[in-house]
């Protein structure tokens, strides 16, 4: 068992697999919608404990699973001060600061109904950021324009 500060909140350190730190408050859940976490794992959640940099965080421990680069990525749209440690037998062997990418393929849909990626199952919807703060994505084919909100909607469904 390992003792994180002196608030204490008891967390075991995983022997293999993924912890994404410094999610912000409230989505560790939507982090591990996106990464659709299989029956079976083992997973710790850890929420709304305070963090120096962020005020409050959440975070999530996947045992046996190392994130991907694609999950990573999806994983920025809604918590892009995630950092993400790859644990191997006990030990953080890489800790990756993310970025949200500049550009999103194949990840969000384009909220124009008329768009051809909304009408030709062969165009693939395409995004690049035109800006993080606030985040904002851009069409690549008609240049709408989705905010965050849109992008955590469609990432958690209906839930904001
Ligand atoms: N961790 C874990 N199991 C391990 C090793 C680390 O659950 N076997 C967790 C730690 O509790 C921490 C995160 O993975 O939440 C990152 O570990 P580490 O780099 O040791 O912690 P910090 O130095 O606090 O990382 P940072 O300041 O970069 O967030
Ligand atoms: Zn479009």
């Amino acid at each position: 068992m390992e003792t994180v500060n002196k608030k204490e909140l008891i967390v075991s350190k995983i022997k293999n697999g993924t912890v994404i730190d410094h999610i912000p408050a409230g989505r560790a859940l939507a982090v591990l919608r996106i990464l659709k976490i299989a029956e079976g794992y083992r997973i710790a959640l850890v929420m709304n404990v305070e963090s120096k940099k962020m005020g409050k965080k959440d975070i999530v421990k996947i045992e046996n699973k190392e994130v991907d680069e694609k999950e990573a990525n999806l994983i920025t749209l809604i918590a892009p001060t995630a950092t993400i440690n790859i644990i191997r037998d006990y030990e953080v062997v890489e800790k990756k600061k993310l970025k949200i990418p500049d550009v999103v393929k194949g990840l969000l849909k384009c909220t124009n109904l008329m768009c051809i990626t909304n009408n030709d199952v062969e165009a693939m919807p395409e995004f690049k950021k035109i800006s993080e703060k606030p985040l904002k994505m851009k069409c690549v084919y008609c240049d709408t324009v989705i905010d965050e909100n849109e992008i955590l909607k469609q990432i958690l469904g209906s839930k904001s």
